[in-house]
């Protein structure tokens, strides 16, 4: 756990961002059918080490339910995750995270009734000693950490013993976030992280996100937000109706252009089949 300095004060990249690395995620011909409601067609999807990409589309365009196969929130209904050079079979979220998966849901997976220190170290408690079956937790450690990654992404929580389900709806995304940032992951995917947030919360968010980028870490970003996009992004990959739709290097693309195909006004020829 001694990671979190180094990957929090970016020294590894102090000044310019990473170069893009091999690939870290692709999935091919992912599908997920809920009856008879196609929500996910056929996605080949590729992403990069040290590359952020966005995914865009409009409500019910299969964004979050690509998410969802990924992190074995759900079983799909046919197709091929290969992450980190594998291909990957998840059960549930906790198996993905144990794998280097962070996610942050657009619905929060925090627990309520916990404060900010257990919510950070849920599922990897630090542990003071262990004694055959027994362990005892080094909360002070824990709470320690969490002032440490709280103060280093910028989240301002006045009390952190005080427990999640009394937290504004900012605040509790903040944790969240703070969660994501404060452990070296492999991917991080967010998805509409930032939609119920003001303007400061969005803010630090995004401040957050600038932080992995410069470290390296790679990231899927779900939003409707072009400006936030078009600041943060490589790459922004759309979804219309369950499939991609197109696939835009941000160099080559802008807001109005990214919205005729999230409209499907474009589509592009590779995605002609999306129509
Ligand atoms: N559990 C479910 N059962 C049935 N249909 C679902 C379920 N989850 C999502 N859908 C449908 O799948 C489609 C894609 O949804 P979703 O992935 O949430 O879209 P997005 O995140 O892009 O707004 C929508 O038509 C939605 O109604
Ligand atoms: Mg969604």
């Amino acid at each position: 756990m001694s990671d979190i300095d180094t990957h929090l004060s970016g020294t590894a990249f102090p000044h310019s961002e990473a170069p893009l690395g091999d690939v870290i995620l692709e999935t091919r011909d992912l599908t997920k059918h809920y009856g008879g409601v196609h929500a996910l067609e056929g996605a080949n999807f590729t992403l990069r080490r040290g590359e952020h990409v966005a995914i865009m589309g409009d409500n019910g365009a299969g964004k979050s339910t690509f998410v969802r196969q990924i992190t074995g929130v759900e079983q799909r209904t046919r197709g091929d995750i290969i992450f980190d050079g594998k291909p990957i079979h998840f059960e549930n979220p906790m198996d993905a995270r144990n794998a280097g998966i962070e996610t942050v849901f657009q619905t929060l997976a925090l627990a309520d009734q916990l404060d900010v220190p257990d919510n950070l170290f849920l599922g990897r408690e630090l542990v003071k000693f262990r004694f055959g079956p027994f362990s005892i937790l080094d909360y002070k450690a824990m709470r320690q950490r969490t002032l440490d990654a709280l103060e280093k992404t910028g989240v301002k929580i006045p009390n952190i013993r005080g427990t999640i389900e009394r937290m504004s709806g900012g605040q509790r995304q903040c944790v969240a976030i703070a969660r994501t940032a404060t452990f070296h992951s492999k991917l991080t995917i967010m998805d509409e992280p930032t939609a119920a947030l003001g303007v400061q919360e969005t803010a630090q968010v995004e401040s957050i996100i600038r932080t992995l980028k410069e470290a390296g870490e790679p990231l899927i970003l779900i939003s409707h937000n072009m400006r936030q996009v078009m600041d943060l992004c490589d790459r922004i990959v759309v979804f219309r109706r369950g499939r991609i739709c197109a696939n835009l290097l941000k160099e080559e693309t802008d807001g109005q252009d990214v919205v005729a195909y999230i409209t499907g006004a474009k589509t592009q020829p590779e995605y002609a089949d999306a129509a």
